[in-house]
């Protein structure tokens, strides 16, 4: 396969709903031209690596809540010809891809895939990798400012799917149907693929657990997901090479303090597997994309969360957790500083979607292998590594 990630340098406009000239967000754009206006925008002109390059540095930006207004991709030779006749109206995919040089319409270019949790992270990382790269996406959201800065991307294929809160049965069931409707107009009958990406998680050894935050993030992860699937099927099933992915931790064991994490990732692997044995006869495989070490905003706000958690959690009972709590603090900070940017999750969630015999599983991201090993020790070493944890 040709991976399309690797697409050079690229020559670009950005206009950007604020002034970047003082802005550290300025050195995302290294030798970047900016033209700061009076109406308060930002017109960054130049080239950028390649898209990796230029989606993270979306991304960060969109971390800062500054408003990304438009983005031109330029043709390479654009400083030699005026500047209106080297537009192009909006971002359509990959300006490495042309008539010429793109590969005839592969899978999953052109197909529909469905991605949850777009806000931020890996779902919109890969939300944007893939409608760069010819996928229409209905990339879900649950707020309505998220889905409008989904269209501020103006990317051609890029269509927020909003509200879909997967707690929300009724939401479920209107973004189904939302997805119905969108794949008629486009007078398509299959949808590609469905990405079980939106989850949350939190910190809490299970005897200080908020048993409604642990309830929802088994809703959101494994009952969601069912729900959602249920009402897709027939629709994947109607796709040529129609699969599942499913975004989790690359080697899922049990870990004091992040039950809410890895015990909802047991929960859903066994309904991923199952689905993936009463899909056989239709050839839907369930696809694991086991992230590693990801660097995305879940990072921060877990640990601010256990700040909060750890003021208000009864004195007594913190007590008994504090020393284990710490050490997991101490631990995480470590391995923060080597967290893998979410682009690579979303070039290996385009590699699953378009491989003809796609994998089981792939790994992703820091320390992604060495985790994935994990499930396969004798639970005696397991209990010994993470009993020290504690
Ligand atoms: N980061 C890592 O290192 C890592 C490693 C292994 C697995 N993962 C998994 O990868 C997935 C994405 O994580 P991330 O790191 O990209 O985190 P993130 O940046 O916090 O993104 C999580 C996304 O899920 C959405 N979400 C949360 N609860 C939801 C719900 N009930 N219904 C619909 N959407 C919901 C969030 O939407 P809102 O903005 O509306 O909250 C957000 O869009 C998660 O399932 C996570 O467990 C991450």
């Amino acid at each position: 396969m040709t991976d399309p990630a690797h697409s050079g340098p690229i020559l670009v406009e950005i206009r950007i709903g604020a002034w970047l000239e003082y802005s550290p967000a300025a050195k995302w754009f290294p030798g970047m031209s900016l033209r700061r206006r009076k109406n308060g925008e930002t017109i960054l002109r130049g080239s950028m690596p390649d898209q990796a390059a230029l989606f993270g540095a979306f991304r960060r930006l969109q971390d800062l809540a500054i408003p990304l207004r438009s983005v031109t991709i330029l043709p390479p030779a654009a400083g030699d010809v005026p500047r209106a006749a080297c537009r192009r109206p909006e971002f359509q995919g990959d300006p490495s891809m042309n008539a010429s040089n793109a590969i005839p319409n592969p899978p999953p270019s052109g197909e529909s895939v469905l991605i949850t949790g777009c806000s931020s992270g890996i779902g919109l990382a890969t939300a944007l990798y893939l409608a760069a790269h010819g996928v229409h996406v209905l990339a879900a959201v649950r707020k309505e400012p998220d889905a409008e800065r989904l269209r501020g991307f103006r990317l051609a294929g890029l269509e927020p799917l909003c509200p879909l809160d997967m707690t929300q049965p009724a939401q479920i069931a209107s973004a189904a149907t939302a997805v119905k409707e969108s794949l008629a107009r486009r007078g398509r009958e299959g949808l590609y693929a469905v990405v079980n990406n939106a989850g949350g998680g939190f910190i809490s050894p299970l005897e200080l657990m908020d048993l409604g935050r642990f309830r929802a993030e088994m809703e959101t992860r494994v009952f969601g997901p069912v729900a959602l699937l249920q009402e897709l099927l027939p629709l994947v099933r109607r796709a040529r090479g129609g699969r599942i992915l499913w975004t989790a931790t690359a080697g899922i064991v049990a870990i004091p303090n992040v039950a809410s994490i890895h015990d909802c990732e047991f929960a859903m692997y066994g309904v991923a597997q199952t689905l993936h044995l009463e899909l056989s006869p239709w050839n839907i495989p369930s696809i694991f994309i086991g992230c590693g070490g990801i660097r995305t905003a879940a990072v921060d706000r877990t640990e601010a969360e256990l700040e909060v958690a750890m003021r208000e959690w009864p004195r007594e009972k913190l007590d008994l957790y504090a020393r284990s709590l710490r050490k997991f603090q101490g631990q995480l900070h470590g391995f923060d500083a080597h967290r893998t940017e979410p682009e690579q999750v979303a070039r290996t969630v385009y590699a699953a979607l378009a491989a003809a015999k796609p994998k089981r599983k792939y790994l992703v991201g820091f320390q992604a292998r060495p985790m994935s090993l994990l499930p396969l020790l004798p639970q005696s070493v397991l209990d010994g590594i993470f009993k020290r944890r504690v």
